[in-house]
């Protein structure tokens, strides 16, 4: 009969590491998150070989005392939580005390911490696992991460790493989320030597505008509705630009980048009609509630949450999308006839008359004009019996407007 043994913390950290440190992004993903537990207004990210062979994340934040730094690099330690009822109350982007320690298990990992009150920085080494004595050091305040030769002692998983390139893609996505959810954050990346983003600290458009053009941000159609403690801000993208796949589906819940199927297909049904298949729109959405109505605690990398009411959500979301589409706001802009003097016997001429990024969504509009489907999806309860029928005369006649979300 084999012998039941309790394994050593090396190994138990090595186990954990697999679960949450999957390749340089999600090294990537874990620090920047600390950096903004920690109160950072800026935050410099700096790889080398698209992170395989350093990672380097500093920030101004408020730091770790060095009598603690130890703790903080041991597993499930952390300053987050104190018991498992705080879970249902996190406020933090961290939680589970394991991060650091994962990738010290994984890497040879310097952290070097220094509060606003101390007056020297304290540096602690950790290889593999292994920590060497804490150390006085130089540097300003806040904390500065360095992580070398990741995976140097798990071959397997090293062996999965791909290309610089394509790690460096992921490592830049995991940016560019942790950026968007933190648009009044300054943060660089630099690769080889090269600034890849300089992000100065700006609103939530400016911050789309920055890292994918301002074509793209121009043509946004804000988004924000409040139902009780739900409240669900940002922007959709005219439908012109969709794209081949959902990775632009940007959604945040409270500060945090989710993946949520039912809200995709909310979204999905939101532009239904208005894309042709295979084409998926793109969003930029920040759900805020209060954390005892989700669970985060349900994936290591908590990428996933399980929400207690999903289908209120998934109703907030869909029925936001298709007012706002058809909206009084549109609906006033519409008031004025086109100066074609409403002869709209072809469609050709109001087409002629509508050639702006809306163009899109008119023709989506008029193509939905009609009694609502029943088949909400989950929640199902979009509310309006006919969202469409009673806009007809104005849509068919008139030109809708879309205000801009950058600089709003
Ligand atoms: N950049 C930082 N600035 C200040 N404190 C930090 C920083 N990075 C880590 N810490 C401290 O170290 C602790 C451990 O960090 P670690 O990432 O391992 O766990 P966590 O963030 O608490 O939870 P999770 O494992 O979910 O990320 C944190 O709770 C925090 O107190
Ligand atoms: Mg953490």
């Amino acid at each position: 009969m084999p012998t039941i043994r309790q394994l050593p913390p090396n190994v138990v950290n090595k186990i954990a590491a697999g679960e949450v440190i999957e390749r340089p992004a999600s090294v990537v993903k874990e620090l920047v998150e600390n950096s903004l537990d920690a109160g950072a207004g800026r935050i410099d990210v700096t790889v080398e070989q698209g992170g395989i062979e350093l990672i380097r994340v500093v920030d101004d934040g408020w730091g770790v005392a060095a009598e603690q730094l130890e703790l903080a690099l041991a597993s499930h330690a952390t300053s987050k939580i104190l018991d498992a009822d705080d879970l249902f109350r996190v406020g933090t982007l961290g939680f589970r005390g394991e991060a650091l320690a994962s990738i010290a298990a994984v890497s040879r990992l310097v952290f070097r911490s220094r509060p606003a009150e101390a007056d020297l920085a304290a540096e602690l080494e950790v290889v593999g696992g292994r920590a060497e004595p804490l150390r006085p050091a130089g540097g300003p305040h806040g904390t500065a991460v360095e992580v070398r030769n990741l995976f140097f002692n798990t071959p397997v998983r090293q062996k999965f790493l791909r290309t610089t390139q394509t790690e460096m893609g992921h490592l830049t996505e995991a940016v560019s989320r942790l950026a968007l959810a933190h648009p009044h954050v300054h943060f660089t990346l630099s690769h080889g030597g090269r600034l890849i983003h300089d992000l100065p600290p700006g609103d939530a458009g400016q911050r789309i505008a920055a890292l994918f053009g301002a074509e793209l941000a121009e043509g946004l159609i804000p988004i924000d509705s409040v139902d009780g403690d739900l409240h669900l801000s940002g922007a959709v993208a005219n439908p012109s630009h969709s794209r081949p796949n959902n990775r632009m589906q940007y959604l945040f819940l409270n500060g945090r980048f989710i993946r949520d199927r039912s809200l995709q297909h909310a979204l999905g049904e939101a532009y239904r009609g208005l894309l042709l298949t295979g084409r998926f729109p793109v969003c930029f959405l920040h759900l805020r509630m209060p954390p005892a109505e989700v669970d985060v605690n349900v994936h290591p990398t908590k990428l996933e949450v399980r929400f207690q009411d999903g289908g209120r959500i998934y109703s907030q979301l869909l029925g936001t999308l298709r007012t706002k589409f058809l909206s009084t706001d549109l609906i006033a802009r519409a008031q004025v006839p086109i100066a074609t003097g409403g002869g709209v016997d072809g469609d050709e001429e109001l087409r002629a008359a509508t050639a702006s990024p809306t163009q899109d969504l008119w023709e989506w509009a008029k193509r939905q004009l009609g009694p609502a489907r029943s088949d909400d999806g989950p929640g199902g309860a979009f509310a309006s019996p006919s969202p469409f029928g009673e806009r007809a005369d104005a849509l068919q006649l008139h030109r809708v407007d879309l205000p801009p979300l950058v600089g709003r």
